[in-house]
């Protein structure tokens, strides 16, 4: 087995006014402390390794549900504990001279454990897979009411009349594919319907809204054909989500949600739809609970996946990629192993790649 390999930093390129300056030579103590910094950043890495290969949830439940009790006290603090289970202290206040908004940040495992070789310092202290950063506002001019009602009729129109939507529709008919006891459909990062970038709005994220009130009233469609005729709820969690937005999604039967609470309504009835979200959706389900459906990103290949493997100098071995925002990890394809699973065909390019996960009848006594 190879020993982890890190890139090598003579491998950096140089740029040109560098290539004629001769760089001052790095101090006997300089080079000292360099590998001394490496090697805690090694000892740090090889701790988080072994407490996730060891199976502890990065993202547990209770965690998120002790944040969103300290959030709705409305505490200008929160405490949030780190992957050694230390309590950190965050605050939530808004500062004066700043427009930056307090929001949960979730870090991928592959984000915990990277390491760069020049920059080792940045490794170690990054122990908080859930922890409170600051972010800007956009700042895109705001749309009408007017402006989101013409704009959904117009979009769910095409919608409707789409491949991507009878596809979609599939699987929510005979021969069933989705399990029979859906009675809920939470979605995370659709975006926002108000204007984004250059004064746009965003044909994705209307027709993914879209998609999901087509998901609901097949869903209630089918348990109106059965006897259990439960309705289905649909929840929708996105930060970015502004007053407008609300009050749109509500008019439509949607209950946005706050940060973290769309993971807390998670249960196994429901399907959990997450289209190119900002944050790892994949890996906080996989540790939060295990829903009846999902209908996300679709995984990594295996052979992408085993060129992302590196082995530690112990023995460990862990995933060192992909660097995505929703990436996947053993975890979450273990996690797969337990469903049923088909790629939705997007002609329209609504979704981009997705596919549809339905829980196995013989898994349910797992997680
Ligand atoms: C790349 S955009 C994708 C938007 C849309 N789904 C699409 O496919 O075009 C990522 C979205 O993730 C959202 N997001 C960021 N943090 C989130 C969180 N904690 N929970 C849910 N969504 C989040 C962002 O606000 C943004 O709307």
């Amino acid at each position: 087995m190879a020993a982890i390999e890190y890139p090598s930093t003579a491998s950096v390129p140089r740029r040109h006014h560098e290539a004629i300056m001769e760089a001052p030579r790095p101090s006997y103590a300089e080079k000292r402390a360099d590998a001394e910094e490496r090697t805690r950043a090694q000892t740090e890495l090889e701790h988080i390794v072994r407490l996730y290969n060891l199976g502890k949830p990065i993202f547990p439940r209770s965690l998120l549900k002790d944040l969103h009790e300290q959030i709705g006290q409305g505490k200008e603090e929160v405490i949030i504990p780190d992957i050694d289970d230390k309590p950190q202290t965050y605050s939530l206040r808004a500062h004066e001279l700043c427009t930056d908004f307090p929001i949960i940040n979730y870090s991928s495992i592959q984000r915990l454990i990277h390491f760069d070789p020049r920059y080792p310092s940045l490794l170690i202290g990054s122990r908080c897979p859930v922890s409170i950063q600051y972010t800007p506002r956009p700042n895109y001019p705001s749309s009408t009411s007017e402006e989101i009602h013409s704009a959904f009729e117009h979009i769910n129109t095409q919608w409707l009349k789409s491949e991507t939507c009878s596809n979609l529709g599939r699987f929510f008919v005979k021969p069933r594919f989705l399990p029979k006891t859906i009675t809920k459909i939470v979605a995370f990062g659709l975006g926002t319907l108000g204007k984004v970038e250059f004064g746009n709005l965003s044909v994705r994220s209307y027709a993914q809204h879209a998609a999901m009130l087509t998901m609901a009233s097949a869903l209630r469609k089918r348990n109106n054909d059965s006897e259990g005729r439960q309705d289905i709820q649909c929840f929708a969690q996105d930060p970015y989500y502004d007053e407008k937005d609300i009050e749109f999604l509500t008019s439509l039967g949607i209950t946005v949600v706050n940060d973290p609470q769309g993971f807390l309504e998670i249960d196994e009835h429901t399907l959990v739809f997450s289209v190119c979200p900002n944050i790892p959706v994949r890996q906080i389900v996989a540790d939060v609970r295990w829903p009846a459906a999902m209908i996300w990103n679709s995984l990594t290949s295996e052979e992408e996946m085993d060129g992302w493997r590196r082995w530690l100098p112990n023995g460990e071995v862990f995933l060192a990629g992909p660097m995505m925002t929703d990436p996947d990890s053993d975890r979450v394809c273990e996690m797969v192993r337990y469903y049923n699973e088909a790629q939705l065909s997007d002609p329209g390019d609504y979704f981009g790649d997705l596919t549809v996960y339905a829980r196995k009848s013989s898994s349910l006594d797992k997680v």
